[in-house]
């Protein structure tokens, strides 16, 4: 490779105390509008949207160029809060080339990581400040609030991994996380 086409190296800042990235370039976000069809109760769901559709989460990125070698990384911050008696979460993905794995630091909140394979298997790794998940190749995964704040966490994943919603979409997890009489149920 040509020394122009080299990457710069670069220093972004990450605000460890607020659990937020300094000054992103992107920042995407999912209101509860986007969680049609993910929820058990889809009429609660639908009251929460007439009710002011509300910010469901939101992902802070500096991009990197999506190819092999690089390391995307971002910020993802799901708002607490209930669909009916089922905790906030997040749409959940396989990556596009499915043998890519992903780490989530926590930063912030209580929660979980709900992960599966297309053949079936199902785990789940309890998220709170400091706690790594690493989430294999060929898992699909979710990240699931439990708590009263926020869950943020911080993700890496390589460059040119690529979202697909579309299978797990079709496929579903096959465990859901509520709270129950003050309690918090997986089933
Ligand atoms: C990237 C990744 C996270 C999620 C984020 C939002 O591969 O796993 O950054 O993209 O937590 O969740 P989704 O993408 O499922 O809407
Ligand atoms: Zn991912």
């Amino acid at each position: 490779m040509s020394i122009e086409k080299l990457m710069q190296p670069f220093t972004v800042g990450i605000d460890l105390e607020n659990a937020r990235m300094k000054n992103p370039q992107k920042s995407l976000v999912r209101k509860a509008s986007d969680m049609k069809g993910h929820y058990k109760n889809a009429a609660a769901l639908d009251k929460i949207i007439t009710g002011g559709n509300p910010l469901h989460y939101e992902v802070q990125e500096t991009p990197v160029p999506e190819k092999y070698g690089e390391l995307m990384y971002c910020i993802s911050i799901l708002q607490p809060g209930l669909v009916g008696d089922e905790c906030f979460m997040t749409k959940g993905h396989y990556h596009t080339i499915p043998e890519t794995a992903e780490i989530y630091l926590c930063l912030k909140g209580e929660g979980f990581m709900m992960m599966k394979t297309s053949d079936g298997k199902c785990d789940y790794q309890k998220m709170s400040r400091g706690h790594m998940v690493y989430v294999p190749p060929y898992w699909a995964h979710r990240s699931i609030n439990t708590g009263k704040e926020e869950l943020v966490s911080f993700c890496v994943y390589q460059g040119d991994a690529g979202h697909n919603y579309g299978d797990i979409e079709t496929e579903g997890f096959p465990k859901r996380v509520f709270l129950r009489g003050g309690k918090i149920v997986v089933e």
